[in-house]
């Protein structure tokens, strides 16, 4: 019986856990036998494989994380390592391995697919920073949890009078803290697309206030800077009461949204129609609406730019 194997590697996002069931459902209402590994590629390479049946993936649909463990593997990256993945797959007769995780999770499908795996990839990170595809897992669920935080920060800066300087993730990309950003209506925006202004930025927080405004907030995308300099440059070009807060990882937790519950069940049933049809060695995405699927190459080969319009939009709206 053809056996598919599923992993999550790297950061972990919320929605794994339904990309992980909907490959599995899917996959045994279509006869396949499936198995999951543990810890991502150092499971394969330690040989951490259970079989995963309809209960094992029961009441995960709606939990945040992933239940077979994430991790960022070292030993991977070396040969040596990954002929020890390849033993694994080889002695479970593994036939198809699905790889959910980031840009660095898509380098480690691809160097299995060199050594002749079968792979898939589904983009599960929360930084919207992989190339083809309009959403990644979890980017959704993040913005709703980054609006809630600034929400609860802008209650305690007006009544203080301060500007609320806040660090959202995202590596090197700028979309969480401009979607959360637009969503919360903030004051300035920091990515690191976009090389920032801060005496712009100071000189207008300070007008605002002086027009009897009672807080401002300011979000910064980790690539762009630290909340803490950002914060105390800010309040010495103006003069204001500023604090900076570092949201961290409180943004990769926390029940996934109907948006990415959804866009994953329909990422993981695309990954076995691509198995009937033994097309692999891809990854899989979301492009207006529709699943689409692209080689590795073709994903390394592309860019991964911040949405100009949405930039512009929110300059047009604060
Ligand atoms: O890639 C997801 C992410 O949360 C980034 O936004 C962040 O820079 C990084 O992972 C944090 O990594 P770690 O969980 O290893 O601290």
């Amino acid at each position: 019986m053809t056996k598919i194997a599923v992993l999550t590697s790297g950061g972990d996002s919320q929605g794994m856990n339904s990309a992980i069931r909907s490959v599995v459902r899917t996959g045994l209402s279509n006869g396949y036998e499936m198995v999951g590994i543990k810890r991502g590629f150092k499971g394969l390479i330690t040989g951490d494989v259970i079989p995963l049946g309809t209960k094992e993936v029961s009441d995960i649909l709606y939990r945040g994380g992933t239940f077979l463990q994430s991790a960022r593997s070292e030993e991977f990256k070396t040969k040596e390592g990954q002929e020890k993945a390849l033993k694994t797959i080889n002695e479970h007769a593994i036939d198809y391995v699905v790889v959910i995780g980031g840009d660095g999770s898509y380098k480690g499908a691809q160097a299995l697919k060199k050594l002749g795996v079968k792979t898939y990839g589904l983009p599960g990170t929360i930084d919207n920073d992989i190339p083809l595809t309009d959403y990644t897992i979890g980017f959704d669920t993040t913005l709703n949890v980054v609006t809630d935080a600034i929400g609860n920060l802008r209650d305690t800066m007006s009544s203080h009078e301060r500007v609320s300087v806040i660090e959202a993730m995202g590596r090197n990309c700028g979309d969480i803290a401009l979607q959360a950003g637009i969503a919360s209506g903030v004051d300035a925006i920091l990515i690191p697309e976009i090389e920032p202004d801060l005496e712009k930025i100071a000189k207008e927080l300070k007008e605002g206030f002086e027009r009897g405004k009672s807080h401002s907030i300011v979000v910064v995308a980790e690539g762009a800077g630290k909340a803490s300099d950002i914060s105390e440059q800010l309040a010495s070009l103006s003069g204001l009461d500023t604090r900076p807060t570092v949201l961290g990882h409180i943004q990769r937790g926390g029940t996934p949204s109907a948006f990415d519950r959804v866009f994953t069940s329909r990422l993981g049933h695309r990954v076995i129609e691509l198995v009937q049809a033994d097309t692999h060695g891809v990854a899989i995405g979301m492009e207006q609406n529709t699943i689409t699927h692209h080689t590795f190459e073709e994903i390394f080969n592309s860019q991964n730019t911040i949405d100009d319009k949405l930039y512009k939009i929110f300059h047009d709206l604060v």
